[in-house]
């Protein structure tokens, strides 16, 4: 069976494992998002959706994406280096739902012509851009859902790649931002421990998105990958949403501040 098949047949399983839970996803962009696959799965596995969509310019994209999920799921605009489209979406959600059980950040950004040439070139303002939006970010959405999660408990899950501890051509300042993001999932995880809510990252292989594609050279990203990786192959998209959703329901529960790689066992080749 070829990797697509056995991502297809998990993409099909379904529960009621999330029934009466309601989650929060940042970072749906159009159908190829990870953030997207996220939902679709955790949709699939009975939970109530609340989504963001950064700007008008994709508010439509979004919406008919939306639309498909068999339960209604309130949208809410939200650049998240904008404190006040923070505070009015979490004052959305509480209006919405009361309460929040899951929260997924899948959003990263950096300057096109920082993800190319030299990181030594990288502009301060290139740099202060990428950390705000791929990584301080962290905080501020977890800092939102803290008061609606203390009641049930919650679970963060945020998406990150192996650019943060090793060198990868052209991944240049968004691999400092990545190591920032996983440093925050820890100390995340510490301080928000006691109220029962965890938080870890997926870290996943090369997926052919919107963002990825921002990334000089990205195709040969992922050919390098498929013929490194033990499972000599990318890895799927439904593949890196599974692990989320298990990271983010019960099935999770004894696991807080953990990077897990779901990039078809790439990092742990050396030669
Ligand atoms: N695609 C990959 O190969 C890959 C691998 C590992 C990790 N990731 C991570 O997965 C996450 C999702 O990325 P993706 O690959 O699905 O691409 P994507 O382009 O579909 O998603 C990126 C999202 O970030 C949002 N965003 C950017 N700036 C924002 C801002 N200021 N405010 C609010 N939202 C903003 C975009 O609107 C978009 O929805 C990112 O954190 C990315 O780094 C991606």
């Amino acid at each position: 069976m070829s990797g697509a098949e056995t991502a297809q047949n998990e993409q099909v399983f379904s529960s009621n494992l999330l029934q009466g839970k309601k989650a929060l996803v940042l970072g749906v962009a159009n159908k190829r998002s990870i953030a997207w696959a996220i939902a679709q799965t955790l949709s699939r596995h009975g939970a109530q959706l609340a989504f963001t969509y950064q700007g008008d310019r994709i508010k439509d994209s979004v919406e008919k994406l939306v639309t498909t999920l068999p339960k209604k799921s309130p949208l809410f605009p939200c650049d998240v280096t904008k404190p006040e489209d923070i505070k009015n979406l979490y004052d959305g959600v509480r209006a919405e739902f009361g309460t929040l059980n899951y929260l997924v950040h899948c959003i990263a950004f950096a300057k096109k012509e920082d993800l190319e040439g030299r990181i030594i070139d990288t502009s301060r303002e290139g740099y202060l851009m990428a950390h705000e939006v791929s990584a301080y970010s962290l905080l501020t959405v977890a800092k939102g859902a803290e008061p609606l999660m203390e009641k049930e408990g919650g679970s963060i899950v945020a998406l990150t790649y192996l650019g943060s501890e090793k060198v990868v051509q052209n991944y240049n300042v968004m691999g400092m931002a990545k190591a920032s993001l996983e440093s925050g999932v820890r100390y995340l995880a510490h301080e928000l421990g006691p109220k029962n809510i965890r938080v870890n990252g997926v870290s996943a292989g090369p997926v052919n998105t919107l963002a990825a594609r921002g990334i000089s050279g990205f195709t040969k990203m992922l050919d390098f990958h498929r013929q490194k990786a033990a499972l000599c192959r990318n890895v799927e998209v439904e593949e890196v949403a599974n692990t989320a959703f298990f990271l983010l329901s019960p099935l999770g529960s004894g696991i807080t501040g953990e990077i897990i790689y779901v990039d078809a066992g790439y990092r742990i080749m050396g030669m």
